[in-house]
């Protein structure tokens, strides 16, 4: 049996990039996937498909109430349960260099909006459907930014750590988790535009190269699976070591 046979997991923001990745990674691990985004969902939800188990794509904007609720309401009718939330979407390409005497309105309200209101309301919609089987898995994600407070990326990544401690406690007692990622910097493909960046920031780590999408996952599936099931409230550093001084 696959590790997540019979499991139906939502990735937030798997149009693209990591989520994509890990989207496929959960159907190859035998999960019903739901491939969440704003965007262009049915060709990653058709790619992870090829994998095996039934996987679907459904547009949502996770700052959107209403949205959000829908994209749960569907799950339930197409699957009646929902085990994993990855709560992956995010907005980070142009807000880590900005600093906050300047930092504009516009991109301050949208680093809030997608990375700690979206991961809350998603939070709130799917803890009611876990908590109907008595079983849920919930990875929000961080970033190693969190640790700066210089920028609003930081900041909004450091709250998402903080909240997942609060969501983790509120729901401890209905069988279902909450952890956090924070992975070091990832991808080429994803972070492409950062590779300058990405050379000096890997040089001061203990393990020199950049994260892969599958460095990430494994630790996802980790506090998803068996594994996982007295961890919660927790932040997994996933970046070769950086900042460990
Ligand atoms: N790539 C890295 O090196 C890295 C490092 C640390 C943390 N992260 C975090 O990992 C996550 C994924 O990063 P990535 O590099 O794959 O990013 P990406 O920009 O390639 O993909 C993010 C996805 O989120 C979606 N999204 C944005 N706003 C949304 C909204 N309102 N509703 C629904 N979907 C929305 C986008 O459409 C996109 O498909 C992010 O939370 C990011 O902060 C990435």
């Amino acid at each position: 049996m696959k590790r997540f046979e019979e499991r139906v997991v939502i990735v937030t923001g798997a149009a693209r990039g990591l989520g994509r990745d890990y989207a496929r990674y959960f159907a190859q691990d035998g999960a019903n996937v739901v491939v969440a985004d704003v965007r262009d969902t049915q060709s990653a939800a058709a790619e992870a498909s090829l994998e095996g188990p039934r996987c679907v794509g459904i547009d949502v904007d996770v700052t959107d109430r209403r949205s959000v609720e829908a994209m749960i309401e569907k799950v339930r009718a197409e699957f009646g349960r929902l085990d994993v939330l990855v709560n992956n979407a995010g907005l980070w390409r142009g807000l880590a260099d900005a600093g906050l005497l300047d930092c504009p309105d516009d991109l301050w309200d949208a680093a809030w909006s997608v990375n700690v209101t979206g991961t809350l309301k998603c939070f709130q919609a799917a803890v009611p459907v876990m908590r109907e089987k008595g079983f849920g898995r919930i990875v929000n994600v961080s970033s190693m930014a969190s640790r700066s407070g210089g920028n609003v990326y930081g900041l909004t990544k450091n709250s998402v750590e903080r909240m997942t401690e609060g969501m983790a406690r509120e729901v401890g007692d209905h069988g279902i988790t909450v952890n956090c990622i924070a992975p070091g910097i990832s991808a080429f493909e994803a972070a492409q535009g950062q590779l300058g960046a990405a050379e000096s920031i890997v040089a001061g780590n203990a393990i020199k190269r950049v994260g892969t999408s599958r460095d990430l996952y494994e630790a996802i599936a980790y506090l998803c699976g068996t594994g996982g099931d007295w961890i919660t409230g927790q932040t997994v550093r996933i970046d070769g070591g950086a900042g460990i001084g």
